[in-house]
């Protein structure tokens, strides 16, 4: 599949909450999006992450505000006073990622929310275990509540894989960090979850959505890695599942 690609065309203001300082930017569709820089923090491969776990996500029928590939010019931080902003835009001129912006969206808090569908919360708990998503915490939640449904966002931190070493074996080591998932109190059986979502991780799917990420931002590497993983970590027996089904039940 291909991303839309669109322009820049102002910059609105940064989200400060945002580690890898994002921002809030007009685009030449005369949308709002929220822009994640290339030249933040770790680099492309956290773009690349946030591609392919969020239109598998979308896939697999979660929701996911829309992705845009977009074009930023020297120029859009040419009124900007603030010099770490200036140096991010500078560091990014070229392919960045946009994020369709939902107006008035809550961040989603395991406390003050109402509690989410149990299905619900299971697919999302059984998706972070398949891509290895750390970064859906109680503290770092990365949901919206947006039009009484729950919208994910900043799958960076996904696929970590891609950060190490080409290890044999890599994608059947083990993810703990599933027991810190916020969802995992409001979850349905995700036995069920797994029933319901593995048949859906195809090839096809996994190769639509590894086939949106610009060739500029896999710095050389081979695409295929990432089908490879994902489809290795999609077929039965699916230890993820077990291991968040067992963390589920030891709450
Ligand atoms: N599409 C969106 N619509 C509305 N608000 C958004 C959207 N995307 C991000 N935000 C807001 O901006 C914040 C930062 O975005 P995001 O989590 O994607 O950035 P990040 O730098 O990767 O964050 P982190 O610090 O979690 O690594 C979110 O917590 C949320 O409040
Ligand atoms: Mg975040």
């Amino acid at each position: 599949m291909e991303l839309p690609r669109i322009d820049a065309t102002r910059y609105v203001t940064p989200l400060r909450e945002g580690g890898s300082l994002p921002a809030l930017v007009e685009a030449s569709d005369d949308g709002l999006y929220v822009l994640k820089f290339r030249g933040a923090g770790q680099g492309p491969k956290v773009l690349v992450a946030e591609v392919i776990a969020g239109e598998l996500a979308r896939t697999l029928g979660l929701q996911v505000p829309e992705l845009v590939l977009m074009d930023v010019d020297e120029a859009l931080g040419r009124a900007e006073p603030d010099a770490e902003i200036r140096e991010l835009i500078t560091a990014s001129v070229g392919l960045n990622l946009g994020v369709d912006f939902l107006p008035s969206a809550l961040p989603f808090s395991p406390a003050a929310s109402p509690a989410p569908d149990p299905s619900l919360a299971a697919d999302v708990v059984w998706f972070d275990a398949l891509v290895t998503n750390v970064d859906r915490t109680a503290r770092n939640p990365n949901l919206l509540e947006w039009h009484r449904g729950i919208w994910l966002i900043d799958h960076g931190a996904a696929l970590y894989f891609h950060h190490g070493e080409h290890t044999p074996g890599r994608e059947r080591q083990p993810f703990p960090a599933i027991a810190e998932h916020v969802l995992l109190p409001f979850a349905g059986s995700i036995a069920e979850a797994d029933a319901r979502l593995a048949p859906q991780v195809t090839e096809a799917a996994v190769r639509d959505a590894v086939s949106a990420v610009p060739a500029a931002w896999l710095d050389g590497a081979d695409p295929q890695l990432y089908v490879d993983y994902l489809l290795a970590r999609a077929q039965a027996p699916r230890a993820f599942a077990e291991e968040a089904e067992r963390a589920r039940g030891e709450l």
